[in-house]
Formats: C-alpha cells, structure tokens, sequence
C-alpha cells in the first residue's frame, strides 16, 4: 500500500505567479516527512501537487514530474480521480462540500463506493462517525 513519491523539477504556477520553485525530492515510503516554512511559503501548494489538487483552481498549472512507484501522475491519459484515490489530503480544518448536508459528507466516500449497506446502518455509521467513532472499523464490521 505504501508508496514511494519521486519529484523532479516540480514548479508550480498559479497563472504567472511562480509559488513552487524547482523542488527535486523523494520522499521514501512509510516514512514520515515534514514540510516546515513560513506561511505563504508554499507548502499547501506543494502538497495540492502530490495528487493532483492543485490545477482545479482556475489558471493554476504544474510543471515537472511527480511519480508515485514509477508512474508520472502527471502523464498523459492518467485519471486525476484514480490519482485522489491512492494519495489523500487531510486538511487542516473541515472542508465539508456545500452542496452536500453534513450526514451526505460523512457517508460521501460509502456512497461514491458504491457499498450497498441498508440506510439504518448509514444513519448508525453516521452518527457513529460524528461523535468520535472509528470509521473504517465500523465498516469493516458491516462487510463481515
Ligand atoms: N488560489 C491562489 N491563487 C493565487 N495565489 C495563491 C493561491 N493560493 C496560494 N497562493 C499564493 O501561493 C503562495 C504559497 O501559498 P501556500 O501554498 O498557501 O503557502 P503555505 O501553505 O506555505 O502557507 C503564496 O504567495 C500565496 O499567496
Ligand atoms: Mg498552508
């Protein structure tokens, strides 16, 4: 499951603005790493690189290579949803989606993969889930 993440030459752009420049790293698998700057320095940017989060905002480009165990996230006919899959962000404050009510937030990834579960136990994984409660071991149970 592990991955190893090989960047070369990465520079990232929001329109002309260079945030990103030239960064050449490997950052080896199940270990830990940290990106320590001032703010505004660009480490959000950065990471908005490793999975392909950074173009969806209007005028941003990247250039260089990211490669996740050889294959270049950036390459042609890559899927930037399969890419989301694989490498995941967790964020410094929740970013529920608007259009959705929270319970649809806590049970979007159920939904989207398309786990057939009847609706009490979404309404129990839910609520489990807002009040502390570990969720994937709560779904592991409802698959045995
Ligand atoms: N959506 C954006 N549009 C234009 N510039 C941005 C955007 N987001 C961040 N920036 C700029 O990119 C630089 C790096 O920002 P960011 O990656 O958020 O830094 P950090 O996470 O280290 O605080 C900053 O100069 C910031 O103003
Ligand atoms: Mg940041």
């Amino acid at each position: 499951m592990s991955k190893r993440i090989e960047i070369t030459d990465l520079n990232v752009y929001y329109g002309s603005f260079r945030a990103v420049e030239d960064v050449t790293m490997t950052i080896a698998p199940k270990s830990v790493t940290a990106f320590i700057g001032p703010s505004g320095c660009g480490k959000s940017t950065f990471l908005r690189t490793l999975n392909r989060m950074h173009e969806v905002i209007p005028g941003a480009r990247v250039e260089g290579e990211v490669l996740l165990d050889g294959e270049n996230l950036y390459g042609p006919g890559v899927d930037p949803v399969r890419v989301r899959r694989q490498v995941g962000m967790v964020f410094q404050r929740p970013n529920p989606f608007p259009t959705m009510s929270i319970k649809e937030n806590v049970l979007a990834g159920i939904n989207l993969n398309n786990r057939r579960m009847p609706s009490s136990a979404k309404d129990e994984l839910a609520e489990h889930a807002l009040r502390g409660a570990n969720l994937w071991e709560e779904v592991k149970n409802r698959m045995n």
